[in-house]
């Protein structure tokens, strides 16, 4: 099949459950114009130097033909994600100060208990069944409890945050033939309306100290000021949307991987200090970002002796890199011992994912929870049915049976 075709085959549900025979593919080829002029590369080397390349915008108003699916919502800015430095490097600095290091070391830590308590809790309800949906059951109701305790959103708002959330994932997962406008209309709409949610929330928290992040955010005295009204509502959307599906996948994929490997189940059941390693090589192995599809680049640039050209839209197969045997010895097998495993899980360069320490201590202590609790886990289904985007991976469902 002629190169052109190959973006059409990885966005294709079909070959959900195993792109990686189209990344070696993609690999082969080298860097390729698809039918439809994006420029597509998955090799590791050339993904590092344009995640670290000044000239590769985040942001898609530079592209030559805009894109509707990746159209910030009307009348408001895009989020950090979405821009280029120096305006990036702002509002990213200003949202650090209240999640880590140096300013607010103790913020990630202070979540561990609860994390443990609420990973306990949901996998305490999993005794004695049966049968049940890993993704329904655990995977799902944990990162947004977590992340709404993060902003301390009331209990009572808390669903309502969640059907927001899950709507503008929606409109990643396409299907061939659909129209794309209902999905995209109610993605934006719920994206404003959680902003002005969050801005509402925040501005009842001007002149309160101490506590939850969005506290922080709202009245925060530091050195570069504040991010202004919109700047915090688009912000605060984008952690809590960043945070969510990622997190899902990333302790789905595992726990699916996991069972295919049941050798290195019972080694991490034994050995749970074994599990930060192991939650990277899922990182690098079955990572929930498979593709960046926003990069345009402020330049003609030349990547692997091809030139995409200026304002082309550019897209890094991120998964595709961590699958390169000219960066990882033996990169299709799974060891959760591995060295020297610099993956792109969290992207990398100036974008590098904001809630990498958080994500990762989730996952491990998920993990960790559910290989103590389960009684001998078994795969209803393998491979289990995938949500559609090629952007988002991961299960749709998990069905599990023990006992
Ligand atoms: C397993 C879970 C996660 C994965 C796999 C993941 C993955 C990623 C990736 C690949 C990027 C790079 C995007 C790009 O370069 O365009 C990114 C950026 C980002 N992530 Fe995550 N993420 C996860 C969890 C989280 C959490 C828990 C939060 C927030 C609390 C978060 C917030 C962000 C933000 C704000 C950015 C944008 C950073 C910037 O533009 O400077 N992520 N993430």
């Amino acid at each position: 099949m002629p190169p052109e075709t190959l973006f059409r085959r990885i966005a294709d549900p079909a070959n959900r459950a195993d792109p990686y025979p189209l990344y070696a593919e993609l690999r082969e080829n080298g860097v390729t114009r698809q039918e439809d002029g994006r420029y597509l590369v998955g090799t590791y080397h050339e993904i590092e130097a344009l995640l670290h390349d000044p000239r590769i915008s985040s942001d898609v108003r530079n592209r030559a033909e805009p894109d509707p699916d990746l159209a910030p919502a009307e009348g408001l800015p895009p989020a950090f994600l979405g821009i280029d430095d120096p305006e990036h490097d702002r509002q990213r600095r200003l949202t650090m100060r209240q999640f880590g290091p140096p300013h607010s070391p103790g913020r990630i830590d202070a979540l561990r208990d609860d994390m443990t308590r609420i990973a306990e809790e949901l996998a305490d309800g999993l005794r004695g069944r049966e049968r049940f949906d890993l993704v329904e059951d655990f995977a799902f109701p944990l990162p947004i409890t977590v992340i709404c305790d993060l902003f301390g959103v009331p209990e009572a708002d808390r669903h309502q945050v969640h059907v927001w959330a899950d709507t503008v994932i929606a409109n990643l997962d396409f299907t061939p033939g659909e129209d794309p406008g209902p999905r995209r209309r109610a993605a934006l709409e719920a994206r404003r309306a959680m902003g002005l949610y969050l801005g509402e929330l925040a501005s009842q928290r001007q002149g309160h100290r101490g506590g939850d992040m969005l506290t922080g955010l709202v009245n925060d005295d530091g050195p570069d000021g504040r991010l202004t009204d919109v700047e915090l509502m688009v912000t605060t959307v984008l952690l809590l949307i960043a945070g969510h599906e990622t997190t899902v996948n990333l302790i789905t994929n595992g726990m699916l991987t996991l069972l295919r490997h049941p050798g290195e189940l019972e080694r991490l059941r034994t050995r749970p200090d074994l599990m930060p390693s192991a939650v990277e090589e899922l990182l690098r192995y079955e990572p929930p970002v498979h593709l960046l599809p926003q990069r345009t680049p402020l330049a003609d640039v030349d990547v692997g002796g091809v030139t995409v050209p200026k304002g082309a839209p550019l897209v890094l197969v991120l998964a595709s890199g961590n699958r390169d045997p000219l960066r990882f010895p033996d990169p299709d097998r799974f060891d959760p011992t591995r060295e020297d495993n610099v993956h792109f899980g969290f992207g990398g360069g100036v974008h590098a994912c904001f809630g990498a320490p958080l994500a990762r201590l989730e996952t491990q202590i998920a993990l960790t929870t559910l290989l103590r609790t389960l009684d001998g886990p078994r795969l209803l289904e393998d491979p289990p049915p995938y949500r559609t985007s090629p952007v988002l991976r991961g299960p749709r469902h998990l069905p599990l049976a023990q006992g």
